[in-house]
């Protein structure tokens, strides 16, 4: 499908997602959250890891659109966070892994972009923030939440109080991003991850992700009590099967996914 402001290119089961506004520095209006919408809708069992990163040379995406937003209404502004909510939802509830790999300015909502994604790879060019309380508003795509459980309380107060933009280094510091890469070597670092992840169940990666993120709102013995029950469900599917038979056999495994 043609889309004016990202494209969704794939390579094998590997999904790229570019958001691609380079104008605006990637800047999320509605039209373009609509269309991530779209896309994040039609992805097709075939697609076993997407890849989540920024048009042209400058910016993962530098944040909603601050042209867009400055004229709304209360009621326009908690329909356009809906839609950003929905957006970063649909990315955390595919059954597949997401990488971010932020390859320059990803702040405000591009910083929540990349939070609401698995996984976060940044290139040396980086530059994460989020700025919002310097316009007179909080983060408006979960940033307050995600933020918060990736690097604790006082970190996110730091960082949302302030406003302050920090580099990939430091983000990686604070846990935030897990790998700093030279920017050309950014996309096929995660294009190498990303094939690791192809050759394991996909199965036990979907329910591995779901587990993780229902786990984590809820207390240890309730998440662990998923996480018995997942376990044993999934040796009712044939991927286990193939996966330890395989083993056995001494050859790599073929999964089906079912
Ligand atoms: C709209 C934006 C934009 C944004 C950049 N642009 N960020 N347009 N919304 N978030 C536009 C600029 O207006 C400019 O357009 C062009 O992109 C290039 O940007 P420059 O500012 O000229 O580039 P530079 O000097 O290199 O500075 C880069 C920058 C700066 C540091 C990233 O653009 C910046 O501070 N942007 C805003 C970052 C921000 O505050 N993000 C949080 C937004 S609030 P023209 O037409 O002049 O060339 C948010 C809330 C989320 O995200 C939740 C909502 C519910």
């Amino acid at each position: 499908m043609a889309y004016e402001n990202i494209r969704l290119e794939q390579d094998g089961a590997v999904a790229t997602l570019f958001i691609d506004r380079p104008k605006a520095l990637n800047a999320l209006n509605s039209k373009t959250l609509q269309e991530m919408e779209a896309a994040l809708g039609s992805i097709g069992t075939d697609v076993r890891v997407l890849i989540v990163t920024g048009g042209g040379e400058k910016a993962f995406v530098a944040g909603a659109d601050i042209a867009e937003m400055a004229a709304l209404s209360e009621t326009q502004a908690q329909e356009f966070g809906a839609l950003g909510h929905r957006v970063m939802a649909a990315l955390e509830a595919l059954p597949i892994p997401t990488i971010a790999a932020v390859n320059g300015f990803a702040l405000g909502g591009g910083c929540e972009l990349a939070l609401a994604c698995d996984l976060i790879y940044a290139s040396e060019k980086a530059k994460l923030g989020l700025p919002e309380v310097g316009l007179g508003v909080i983060p408006g795509f979960g940033g307050t939440q995600r933020l918060t459980r990736a690097v604790g309380r006082a970190r996110a107060k730091e960082l949302i109080f302030t406003g302050e933009r920090i580099d990939a280094v430091k983000a990686k510091e604070l846990g935030l991003v897990l790998e700093v890469l030279a920017p050309e070597a950014l996309l096929p670092h995660c294009r190498e991850v990303a094939a690791k992840m192809l050759k394991n169940g996909p199965l036990a990666i979907a329910k591995a992700k779901r587990v993780i993120e229902q786990g984590a709102d809820q207390d240890l013995r309730v998440a662990n009590e998923l996480e018995r029950k997942t376990f044993g469900e999934l040796f009712g599917s044939a991927d286990q099967r193939e996966g330890m038979k395989a083993f056995l056999e001494k050859r790599p495994a073929s999964f089906t996914g079912k």
